[in-house]
């Protein structure tokens, strides 16, 4: 059988699960990809530190170019994550030929359009599974196996450390800083934690998502994005009451008016499959015109969940090695040449449903007030609810508003927040349908 040689730029949490699913299951490996596979230098930072994977057999090495220079590796496995040095590592081993396994969605998302044509440019292929959902087959899934579909929308949770924390707020009505601390123990947050929370890490798979959804070059920077940081257990309460839990959620939908690529937690109706996506998993939903609503959920991150993805892109590899790259799977799923640019739309401009928690002075005549105000921008109310104060006379009303554009719900609330009843500045959250 033929031998694959791979190299690692990177031999942290996902790297050492790599060599030890590789090892583990190099039977079934070699049977799907007429290949052995095996993995011959690794590159880390401390090549002293114990490792969850035995690196018997394995150069170990802190220069990244003893393995991209290597003409016996076939394969690069870029496992380090941040831009640079990945960048430049990754553009040095597509132009020498190498064909690169990456699970860096920060640099995918800012730099994919740059890293797929070097990629081509030297006939070679660049995949990317695991940057998005951890172990879930999605990119696999939007590629071939929706391929008949014009895809309508999708919508994920794609963060794990921000469901989680969502779903211990829920839970057990902790406040949102005291659970962040605990995923912080439990080392699911990214080092910066504020990817996690403030949704850039969701953001940039939703990027990704979405050019794969709509046959679109990666759009980074037009990715609306709202964290989940002022979620209240308060908010999380009053939701569950009018049906609904709270989900931080990337959406992509694609109208006559454009594609809407955003972050933000979302008030989703708890009948839906994905509102009961609890913990660190993660799930997405993708409809398409022909097959309907599909779900896709499994866990997002995590050792060997992570290099599952990572080893099922070292087989498509191997079955593949003497095709042209034109020849194999595009890397967005579209023939390069065949990305469309689409008008994007600012949040402004987008429709969605809205939850409102209004807090107010209890008083005769302040609903009126409110009603007559949200009437004349249009907006209807599907449901309320009013808590009456429990110390002090600030009253809290809870709205679910219909379908609106944002800046009518922005126009309508600047008239709100300026009635003399309302104490304090409205929290508005978006809702879904996922219909
Ligand atoms: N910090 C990420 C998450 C890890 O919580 O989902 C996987 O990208």
């Amino acid at each position: 059988m033929k031998v694959v040689k791979v190299g690692l730029l990177g031999l942290g949490t996902v790297g050492g699960g790599t060599v030890n699913v590789l090892k583990r299951n190099s039977i079934e490996i070699s049977r799907r990809s007429g290949c052995e596979v095996v993995v011959t230098k690794a590159c880390a930072r401390n090549i002293t530190r114990e490792r969850i994977c035995d690196t018997d057999g394995i150069q170990l090495t802190t220069n990244p170019n003893d393995v991209i220079n290597d003409p016996d590796i076939q394969i690069v496995l870029e496992l380090m994550g941040g831009d640079e040095p990945a960048k430049s590592l990754i553009l040095s081993a597509l132009s020498q030929g190498k064909h690169v396994v990456t699970a860096n969605k920060a640099l995918i998302a800012s730099h994919g359009n740059e890293l797929f044509a070097a990629a081509a440019d030297n006939n070679v292929t660049l995949a990317y599974e695991a940057a998005i959902a951890g172990g879930i087959p999605i990119v696999k899934a939007m590629r071939e196996g929706l391929s008949a579909n014009k895809i309508e929308w999708l919508a994920g949770i794609i963060n794990g450390t921000g469901n989680f924390i969502l779903t211990e707020m829920r839970d057990k009505g902790s406040a949102f800083a005291d659970v962040l601390k605990e995923a912080q123990e439990l080392g699911y947050a990214e080092a910066d934690p504020e990817y996690d929370v403030e949704g850039i890490d969701a953001a940039h798979k939703l990027c990704i998502l979405a050019s794969l959804a709509f046959g679109m070059p990666l759009n980074f920077e037009k990715v609306y994005t709202e964290g989940i940081s002022t979620i209240t257990p308060l908010d999380v309460t009053y939701a569950e009451e009018l049906g609904y839990r709270i989900k931080h959620l990337g959406v992509a939908r694609k109208s006559d008016a454009g594609v809407e690529m955003r972050v933000h937690p979302t008030l989703i109706p708890e009948k839906r499959l994905i509102a009961n996506v609890d913990g660190v998993m993660n799930a997405v939903v993708v409809k398409g015109d022909a097959v309907g609503s599909t779900l896709y959920y499994g866990p997002g991150a995590g050792a060997e969940a992570t290099a599952s993805s990572v080893i099922a892109d070292i087989v498509d590899i191997c079955r593949q090695l003497d095709v042209p790259s034109d020849k194999t799977v595009p890397s967005l799923g579209f023939i390069s040449d065949q990305l469309q640019e689409i008008a994007l739309l600012p949040i402004e401009d987008v429709t969605t449903a809205f939850y409102l928690r209004l807090s107010v002075e209890d008083k005769p005549g302040v609903m009126a007030g409110i009603t007559t105000i949200l009437a004349e921008n249009g907006i209807s109310i599907e449901a309320m609810l009013q808590k009456e104060p429990k110390h002090g006379t600030t009253a809290q009303v809870i709205l679910l508003t219909n379908s609106v554009v944002e800046k009518g719900l922005i126009a309508a609330l600047k008239g709100i927040e300026s009635l003399d009843s309302i104490k304090e500045p409205a929290i508005r959250i978006r809702v879904e349908s996922l219909q």
